[in-house]
């Protein structure tokens, strides 16, 4: 059982920090934010995360997991430091390092004794180098630590599940003392013989950006071939689903949709762009897939406009899923923020509903219509548009929306519709590359 304390109690930091006590460590999730600090500390859960409150509630009864905003104390008192807080996109693309950079300050007050201090938030290759220098270049003298870049794959909405059975762990670091302490704190995975990879830190930092670059890129490709297939009369389903059989490609990432949104696709993309640009070796094949990806979001509207005849003009829309994917109520970089603004732009009524995204919506469009019932929100709606591929949309009774609707047409973003069913109720429809029925 190893002491630790995970300094940022966003979803990173908050299922980290559950998922180690999970494994049997002692774990303090530490926050500057007091308010935070406190819910969590009631039993109040900040973010919509399936399973986390579940594991927390365990947790916290088996005394294995504490919330504290002293951040002093709870790096005193653990022997690996875990830093999980943000590093958003800075109007020059590049990450805003000022989170990671104020913890640093804390450890150079903090570092009462020998210390691992690990990386988890995703931050530019070199900054693991930098954190080594600051801390050793402290005015405090013997200060004793190594350091772990060890970063994070999990998805919003699967994270729980992604943590606690992960494709891969990877501990950069040069000590082989904290490359053991990492493999104990991982224990059970460890006795199961997951992957864990040992690099250099760079390495670590970089296999995080390749990572999701290159998810990112495969989205932007299939949305391409998706827009071809319907050029030529293809289907993109049948064509995704044959390449996916070929090892080399797999058949994950390859659905087609909106465009991807999310808080780390795209911030991603752009730091690398950024880091590679430095280093005078641009990457030509990020900046395609970010300008594909704008350009999917946009076509997206494009195609209700031409769907609806007399286009969106003083029409009643109804949204369909609101979040940047299903199973989150995050909505950053959503494709139905670009879709709203569409319809907005061309004059139309939005009705919108999500199962759990309307208020974060609320926030960014106070003045369109929320609905916290699907065949409500589709009352007397000319059209009808599938943002999120939430799971009750793939159940939807479309008999009873088509006889709720005032129109008949329908925009599947997501394809999760059945085609049969919308052609035998008479919807007018389109999706993104699937050949109509
Ligand atoms: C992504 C990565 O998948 C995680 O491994 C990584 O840890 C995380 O970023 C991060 O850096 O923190 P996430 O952004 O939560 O996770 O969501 P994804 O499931 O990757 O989806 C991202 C976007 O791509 C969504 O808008 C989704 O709808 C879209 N997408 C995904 C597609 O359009 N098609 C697909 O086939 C898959």
């Amino acid at each position: 059982m190893k002491s630790i304390t995970i300094i940022g109690t966003g979803y990173v930091g908050l299922v980290t920090g559950v998922g180690l006590a999970e494994f049997g460590n002692r774990v303090i999730c530490a926050d500057i934010n007091e308010k935070k600090i406190s819910a969590l500390n009631s039993g109040a859960v900040p973010i919509y995360e399936p399973g986390l409150e579940e594991i927390i509630k365990k947790n916290v009864s088996k005394n294995r997991l504490f919330f504290s905003s002293d951040i002093s104390s709870s790096i005193n008192d653990s022997e690996v430091i875990i830093i999980a807080v943000g590093t958003p996109e800075s109007d020059s693309g590049e990450a805003d390092m000022q989170f990671v950079f104020s913890v640093v300050e804390e450890l150079k007050k903090n570092l009462n004794n020998y210390k691992i201090v690990c990386t988890k938030s995703t931050v530019p290759i070199g900054t693991g180098g930098k954190i080594i220098k600051i801390l050793q270049n402290s005015y405090r003298e013997n200060i004793d630590f190594d350091y772990v870049s060890n970063p994070e794959f999990l998805r919003e909405g699967s994270a729980v599940k992604d943590f606690l059975w992960p494709d891969r762990i990877i501990i950069g670091t040069s000590s082989k003392k904290a490359y053991q302490v990492m493999c104990d704190i991982y224990r059970p995975l460890y006795i199961n013989k997951n992957p864990i990879e040992h690099t250099t830190i760079e390495t670590a930092e970089m296999i995080k950006y390749a990572s999701n670059s290159f998810l990112a890129l495969k989205i932007s490709y299939i949305n391409e071939i998706a827009n071809l297939c319907e050029a030529v009369g293809a289907d993109v389903h049948d064509v995704a689903s044959a390449m996916g059989k070929d090892g080399r490609i797999s058949e994950k990432f390859l659905h087609p949709g909106p465009g991807f949104g999310g808080s780390c696709f795209p911030k991603d993309l752009e730091s690398l762009i950024a880091i590679s640009k430095k280093y005078d070796l641009p990457m030509e094949t990020l900046s395609a897939a970010i300008k594909a990806n704008k350009s999917q979001k946009t076509k997206m509207g494009n195609k209700l406009e031409k769907l609806i005849p007399g286009g969106i003009k003083n029409k009643n829309i109804a949204i369909l899923g609101l979040s940047f994917k299903a199973n989150t109520d995050d909505i950053r970089e959503s494709s139905s923020i670009d879709m709203i603004n569409y319809i907005l732009s061309k004059g139309g009524n939005i009705r919108a509903y999500d199962p759990i995204a309307n208020d974060s919506m609320s926030k960014l469009f106070s003045d369109i219509s929320y609905f916290h019932d699907v065949y409500v929100a589709v009352d007397k709606a000319d059209a009808l548009v599938v943002m999120t591929e939430w799971n009750e949309f793939r159940s939807l009774d479309l008999k009873k929306i088509r006889s709720k609707m005032s129109g008949n047409y329908i925009l599947d973003t997501r394809n999760i519709l059945n085609m049969e069913e919308l052609s035998s109720l008479d919807f007018v429809y389109d999706n993104v590359g699937r050949i109509k029925i």
